[in-house]
């Protein structure tokens, strides 16, 4: 799987339909390139549009969406995002979900181990049923839940947070997806059950060498796990880059200024606190329905010059490292 070309994703535009009103252009040309095993990161502020990207590449938008452009690269398939169809093709098999809330996952009627029998259906219809029971048991096991084979009778509530998402993780364990997408999979977690978390997530990459998208708040998760990081802003991608480059040089004033919010990235985290680390940059989000012919983010820009107003910037690689990617106009 070493070999597998990247998966790509490119030109995504979602706009959100309401009575009455404009549309709001959550997502704008949204591309994102994920090296086979590796781990990307998508971060920015709360309405930046990332769990519309998530839902866009799952086939799972709201009814009121409006995907207006966007293709997946998948292998060697490419896949259309507005063909639905397509989309729930590879859901389940190709692409495998983390949602914050685990419960979003399952099913409070079935039992542990009804879900990841019905996982085992569909990605080994081959398998007996004692194979699957065997499969199911050793995947708990492996995501490091206790007496596996008593929670395989459990139902979801009778599991902590941490134990429901360690669940959902034995889910894709099984279903063994190219790509596995989480959206702010320990936000609901309290912090040791979080580091655990998320140590599963990178040893499911490790099995079975799938790439993973990792949404979240936290630089400091993706300092610690990701290989790529994409900075989203209003629904735009402002920089792309290995991590370790974009940490420590920014190409885009924004990717320093949320860097340099989140200064207390690893300190244990308040109750109500963890959305709002980015909301220490002066100013708001433009409005989605009302969006300016410019640099989206040069209204808040401590460097904005004229320029930045006259017309607005396309994602392009730095002159000297093309594996990185910035709209901003002084990086050129
Ligand atoms: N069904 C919908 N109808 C209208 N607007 C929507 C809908 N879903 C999302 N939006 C809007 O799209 C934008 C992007 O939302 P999204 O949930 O993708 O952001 P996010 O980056 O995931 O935020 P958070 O960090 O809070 O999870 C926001 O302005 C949001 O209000
Ligand atoms: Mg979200």
């Amino acid at each position: 799987m070493t070999d597998s070309p990247p998966i790509a994703l490119q030109g995504l535009s979602v706009d959100f339909l309401s009575a009455g009103e404009p549309p709001a252009r959550a997502l704008r040309d949204v591309s994102l390139t994920i090296p086979p095993r590796s781990i990307v990161g998508l971060v920015g502020e709360s309405g930046s549009g990332k769990s519309t990207v998530a839902m866009a590449m799952m086939g799972l938008l709201a009814p009121n969406a409006r995907v207006g452009a966007g293709r997946i690269d998948v292998g060697a398939r490419r896949i259309d995002c507005t063909d639905g169809a397509a989309l729930a093709g590879l859901r389940g098999r190709d692409f495998a979900m983390v949602f914050q809330d685990p419960s979003a996952s399952l099913n409070p009627t079935f039992t542990i181990g009804a879900h990841l029998h019905e996982v085992l259906r569909t990605r080994s219809p081959g398998a007996t049923r004692a194979e699957r029971q065997e499969r199911a048991i050793e995947a708990l096991r492996t995501v490091g839940i206790d007496r596996p084979d008593a929670r395989m009778r459990n139902h979801p509530h009778e599991l902590s947070g941490g134990m429901r998402q360690r669940v959902v993780i034995a889910m894709a364990l099984l279903a063994r997806p190219r790509l596995l997408i989480a959206d702010e999979p320990t936000t609901a977690l309290d912090v040791t059950v979080e580091a655990q978390v998320m140590a599963e997530i990178v040893a499911l990459r490790d099995q079975i060498g799938c790439s993973i998208l990792l949404i979240t708040h936290s630089l400091g998760l993706v300092a610690r796990y990701c290989d790529h990081v994409s900075v989203i802003y209003a629904g735009e991608v402002l920089e792309y880059g290995p991590v370790a480059e974009v940490v420590r040089a920014p190409a885009h004033p924004y990717s320093a200024d949320i860097f340099a919010c989140d200064i207390e990235i690893d300190a244990p985290r308040a109750p109500a606190a963890a959305d709002q680390r980015f909301r220490i940059i002066p100013g708001n989000l433009p409005s989605l329905r009302d969006l300016p012919a410019a640099c989206i983010y040069a209204p808040r820009c401590r460097k904005a010059v004229p320029a930045c107003m006259a017309g607005h910037p396309a994602l392009l690689p730095l002159t000297d490292e093309p594996e990185r990617e910035t709209r901003c106009i002084l990086a050129r």
